[in-house]
């Protein structure tokens, strides 16, 4: 997995992959006195207008954690409210997003989620498979270590089945098995909520990754915070672990 080129600093150069960790719903719904899935609705409003300040902003790529391996663990009524809403969603914006050329697809462990959103999630992927304007993933059921070891398990199938040495197994060939295989890692990563924390989300892909949080709570997350986000990232000086001028000269 080659790292994404060096950008000298003071440039405003874009990222080409934003991550986001959508955090704050239920503290939104708090401050309100409402309750947490009321939250959750307004986040879909920041969903938006991430992907559309994503195409303006000439974005190529964004992945969005909207449920993860511990989110089963919330209360069941929240939980089935997070479903329900994943589909009211698809249903609703699925033809819009096709129609502003964004290709969407799923990270995670669909084998937990209900046959009914799985096969929306199928047919989103399939009508939207040749967009180019924006690379959307969307994590549901998705966890960092969870993708490490389903990656683990298939290469072990491979070595079991004598179509691939142990000893060749390197990072490009883990990489090709993780569920975010084919897309370049993220250049920079976004936490609302105020959390400083991965919370399980992409382990693997964030090497390298410029980290950038905010204590804005997801249903409040607007185009000025996006902005903001980019502005930072503009400024950062990636190095992959070499010397500044090294990194400067490419
Ligand atoms: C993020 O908001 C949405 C999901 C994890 C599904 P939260 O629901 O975690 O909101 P807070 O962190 O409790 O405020
Ligand atoms: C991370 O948020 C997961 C998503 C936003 C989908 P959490 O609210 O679950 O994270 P923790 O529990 O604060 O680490
Ligand atoms: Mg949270």
């Amino acid at each position: 997995m080659p790292p994404s080129a060096p950008q000298p600093p003071g440039t405003t150069a874009v990222p080409r992959h934003v991550a986001v960790i959508m955090d704050g719903n239920g503290r939104w719904a708090a401050e309100r006195s409402l309750p947490r899935t009321a939250g959750h609705r307004a986040g879909v409003r920041a969903v938006r207008t991430t992907i559309e300040e994503c195409v303006r902003h000439g974005v190529a790529a964004l992945t969005l954690f909207a449920f993860s391996s511990e989110n089963w663990q919330r209360p069941a009524g929240e939980v089935s409210l997070l479903m329900q809403l994943f589909l009211e969603s698809l249903e609703r914006e699925v033809a819009e997003l096709d129609a502003n050329g964004v290709r969407i697809r799923f990270i995670g462990d669909r084998a937990r989620l209900a046959p009914a959103l799985v096969t929306r999630m199928a047919a989103a992927e399939a009508l939207t498979a040749a967009n180019t304007r924006l690379d959307l993933a969307v994590a549901v059921a998705y966890g960092g270590r969870w993708d490490i070891v389903q990656a683990a398990r298939r290469l072990a199938g491979e070595v079991a089945a004598g179509r691939r040495h142990a000893g060749d197994i390197d990072e490009a060939a883990l990489a090709e098995c993780l569920a975010t295989a084919g897309r370049e890692p993220p250049d920079l990563f976004i936490r609302t909520g105020g959390e400083r924390r991965i919370s399980n989300f992409l382990l693997w892909d964030l090497a390298y990754t410029e980290l950038w949080f905010t204590d804005t709570l997801w249903p409040d997350f607007g185009a000025g915070c996006f902005a903001a986000a980019l502005a930072d990232f503009g400024g950062r000086q990636r190095r992959y672990g070499r010397v500044t001028g090294q990194a400067e000269a490419g």
